[in-house]
């Protein structure tokens, strides 16, 4: 029998499940190329290069906004780890994959996730395409099957996806072209403007997940990190205290037009969806949902409850999962393309 693999394609994270055994593989995204033909790293250990390399190593992101925006870079770095991978587990020859995709993606986009897939060295049995939403509301244990109403925010690296739900199909949804990577720049930009010292990417990154809040932090709250830079006026490098009152003020605008979102899409619900609603609240998922008190502040504007996800990165992931183990979920996963199954 077949066996099946989950893949989440993320801007920022790439997540593969495996049938039975869950998440094997959670990196980010990345691959890092030199003389513009040969790669020398793929995932994090790409990442760890990024903003230290000379003139002939890139640093490249194969997904934007979501969707695949470079083909052949995504295709090789997928059979790097796929090799790495199937070596652990076992061989992902000739098996079937589930693979996510975002709710607005085109009918063109999914097709072209697909395309990829069958690319792959690997030659996959059958590949099967899911809505997001659908498996970050699964992933968080929503039993879709059953469930007449459940609003999924899922705040990614360079997207936000509102989607309300029913019955395991999207009634209606939002889509916002930012995320994580928006507040590192606002975080980067606000450093340069009040410190005038330049922080990277990687750093910046590292500020929003120590001290991201979306809450104003009270006087004896306010927690401080040392970061490393460069300092724009002597153009040497050194070190500044970063707080989370400076970090809450700097991403504080973009926090506020997510929850504007929110509440504009929880205004145009038929009506009867909005008892179900009522009862079983927002699921708040994807990588930014880690920051602090985000789930309170969605709580306090819209008056529903908030369930946050622990590891909000991994939730699409592990929808995937319940689909690849429980057949009643199966009818979820749409096929885009029919190969020549061979059992
Ligand atoms: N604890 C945390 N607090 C705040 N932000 C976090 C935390 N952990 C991860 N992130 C951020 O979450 C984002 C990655 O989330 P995720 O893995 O869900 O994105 P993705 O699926 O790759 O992107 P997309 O869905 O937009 O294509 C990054 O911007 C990362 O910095
Ligand atoms: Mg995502």
């Amino acid at each position: 029998m077949a066996r099946v693999y989950g893949i989440d394609p993320g801007t920022c994270t790439l997540k593969i499940y495996q049938k039975g055994t869950g998440i094997i593989y959670n990196q980010k995204n990345a691959l890092a190329m030199i003389d513009g033909e040969r790669i020398i790293a793929t995932g994090d250990a790409a990442w760890e290069m990024e903003g230290r390399t000379p003139a002939n190593i890139e640093v490249l992101y194969p997904v934007r906004s979501g969707v695949l925006a470079q083909v052949k870079n995504m295709l090789a770095q997928l059979n790097i780890v796929f090799d790495k991978i199937g070596e652990e587990h076992e061989r992902l020859n000739g098996q079937d994959f589930l693979v996510a995709s975002p709710s607005y993606a085109t009918e063109v986009e999914k097709k072209a996730l697909v395309d990829l897939i069958n690319a792959c060295d690997i030659k996959p049995r059958r590949i099967r395409v899911v809505d997001s939403p659908i498996a970050a509301a699964l992933g968080a244990g929503v039993l879709l099957r059953e469930c007449y109403g459940a609003m999924v925010v899922d705040i990614g690296a360079d997207t936000t996806e509102i989607a309300v739900l029913s019955l395991g199909g999207t009634v209606a949804s939002r889509m916002l072209n930012f995320g994580g990577y928006r507040l590192d720049e606002s975080i980067i930009n606000s450093v340069r403007l009040y410190y005038n010292f330049a922080i990277g990417r990687k750093t910046a990154e590292q500020i929003k997940i120590a001290l991201g809040t979306a809450i104003h932090p009270e006087e004896g709250e306010v927690i401080t990190k040392k970061v490393f830079g460069r300092d724009v006026v002597s153009g040497l490098p050194g070190s500044i205290a970063v707080d989370s009152l400076f970090v809450y003020l700097a991403i504080k605008d973009h926090i506020e037009k997510i929850t504007e979102v929110i509440l504009n899409l929880l205004l145009h619900i038929p009506p009867e969806m909005s008892a179900d609603i009522m009862e079983s609240g927002i699921i708040l998922t994807g990588g930014v949902a880690g920051i602090k008190g985000l789930d309170k502040v969605i709580s306090d504007l819209t008056g529903l409850k908030v369930h946050k996800c622990d590891n909000g990165s991994e939730t699409v992931a592990l929808g995937l999962g319940k689909i690849a183990e429980d057949p009643d979920y199966d009818f979820l996963a749409e096929q885009y393309s029919m190969l020549k199954i061979e059992d």
